[in-house]
């Protein structure tokens, strides 16, 4: 495995608790990072930040990213608790029914949006300020999937 140096570093990975975003966050701690994983599901993102105690300093924040004031409140929690925030994934995520265009539900499309748009937008305007106040940062969004389930459903039609 390659062997990246995230010592003292803090990770936020939204989406953290399960699928990609939980192999995220474990990859994160191998790597010597603390992570806070921000999430909408409170049991299980509870339960999977206990289940990580063992490889590193891991915490559980309840937080929908479709909320700014949630974001602005999941900031503050993990500021506080970690003492920074370095690294920004944002994973959090839906994927949306796989059916044609016509056939697709506008308020269906409009959650797909929220959350997997307008949340992105939300941690980078909410996160980015701390990130320019310690004069170090780094995020990435996991966006690939979404798009080509788009081009690929533009392409059938
Ligand atoms: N699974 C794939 O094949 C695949 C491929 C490419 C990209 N992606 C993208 O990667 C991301 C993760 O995919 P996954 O398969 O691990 O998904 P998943 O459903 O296993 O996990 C997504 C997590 O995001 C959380 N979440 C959803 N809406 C939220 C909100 N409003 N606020 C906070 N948390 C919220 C859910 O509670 C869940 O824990 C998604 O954005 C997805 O679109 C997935």
């Amino acid at each position: 495995m390659n062997q990246i140096d995230l010592n003292e570093k803090v990770a936020v990975i939204t989406g953290g608790a399960q699928g990609i975003g939980l192999a995220i966050a474990e990859r994160m701690l191998d790597s010597g990072a603390s992570v806070s994983l921000w999430d909408r599901d409170q049991k299980l993102v509870e339960e999977t930040a206990r289940s990580l105690e063992s490889r590193g300093k891991a915490e559980a924040v309840v937080v929908d990213v479709t909320d700014l004031d949630s974001v602005k409140s999941a900031t503050e929690k993990t500021k506080t608790s970690m003492g920074s925030i370095d690294i920004l994934v944002c994973n959090a995520g839906i994927a949306g029914p796989t059916v044609k265009v016509w056939e697709y539900p506008p308020e269906e499309w409009q959650q797909v949006i929220d959350i997997d748009l307008t949340g992105v937008f939300h941690c980078l305007h909410t996160v980015s300020p701390v990130m320019i106040e310690q004069n170090y940062g780094r995020d990435r969004q996991c966006r690939l999937g979404c798009r080509k389930r788009w081009e690929s459903q533009c392409c059938t039609l």
